[in-house]
């Protein structure tokens, strides 16, 4: 094995990846998988999160499904003691679950509104905060939280998501800070416009979405894949010493 290949071998880690039951999780899922990590699958679709456990499994990889709400405290400490007793400590954290509702603020419930900040940003608190202890001592520990394109720039009727994924974004500074010493890494990735469940509005109104794609200087959706590299990456020993930031992967939409 080269020594590149040997820095990118998860082999012997365990990754927890929440919303791993479809669109950019479970790309995520795959990749650490194929790197040679164990996966936890973590969503509230039971039946979904089987499928992706098929699949990893199915392609030599290990996997175990976990059903929670990342945004419940009681669901999270819950999920925390089952993660341990099946799978040991685990080394990896994908903060990745997230929902988004396009609305003018101005006709935003504050129930839409809480379920947007409470998705996005309150669960990568509840969740780091249960899993850092995992990492701590070890010297190593990786934590990824998906951001977005929306953390840095944004749109009409994004308010909540963007105020979301902005404030993980000083999240994800602070929590570096405070671990910085220990070997544990804690960054963003900000994708930019990927065909994911989440965009199916725009990518199934032809005119919206040749007005959209139109706006991405790649001219094309982004590929679930590439999160999955790039996650991979960003996992491994070769990435030691990137901490506190955020990675952009979005065909050039924030470079104008
Ligand atoms: N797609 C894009 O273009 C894009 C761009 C920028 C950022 N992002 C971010 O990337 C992440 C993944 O997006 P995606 O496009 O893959 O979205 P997606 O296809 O809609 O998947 C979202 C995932 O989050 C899970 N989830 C939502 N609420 C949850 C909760 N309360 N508890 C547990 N799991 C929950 C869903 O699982 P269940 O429904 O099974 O529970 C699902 O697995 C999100 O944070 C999103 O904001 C996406």
């Amino acid at each position: 094995m080269s020594n590149l290949m040997q820095a990118q071998n998860l082999s012997g880690k365990t990754a927890l990846i929440t919303g791993a039951s479809k669109g950019l999780g479970k790309a995520m899922a795959q990749a650490l998988s194929a790197a040679g990590a164990t996966t936890a699958l973590v969503s509230r679709d039971a039946a979904k999160l089987s499928d992706v456990h098929a699949e990893i499994c199915g392609a030599g990889g290990k996997a175990e499904v976990f059903v929670a709400d990342v945004s419940s405290e009681a669901q999270v400490d819950q999920l925390e003691k089952e993660v341990s007793a099946r799978l040991g400590k685990v080394q990896i954290l994908i903060n990745n679950a997230g929902i988004n509702v396009r609305r003018n603020l101005i006709d935003f419930t504050l129930e839409e509104w809480q379920s947007v900040i409470n998705t996005n940003l309150t669960s990568v608190f509840l969740m780091s905060r249960r899993f850092v202890p995992h990492m701590r001592g070890t010297g190593y520990g990786r934590i990824l939280c998906m951001t977005s394109i929306m953390s840095h720039v944004s749109l009409p009727q994004r308010s909540a998501y963007s105020a979301s994924k902005a404030a993980v974004l000083g999240l994800i500074r602070a929590l570096a800070l405070e671990l910085a010493a220990e070997g544990i890494t804690v960054n963003g990735i900000s994708p930019g416009p990927f065909a994911t469940e989440m965009n199916m509005a725009i990518v199934n109104n032809p005119e919206l979405n040749t007005q959209f794609v139109a706006n991405i200087p790649v001219g094309r959706w982004g590929k679930v894949e590439d999160i999955g590299s790039l996650a991979g990456f960003l996992c491994s020993d070769a990435a030691a010493f990137i901490t506190g930031t955020d990675i952009l992967i979005d065909g050039g939409w924030t470079a104008r």
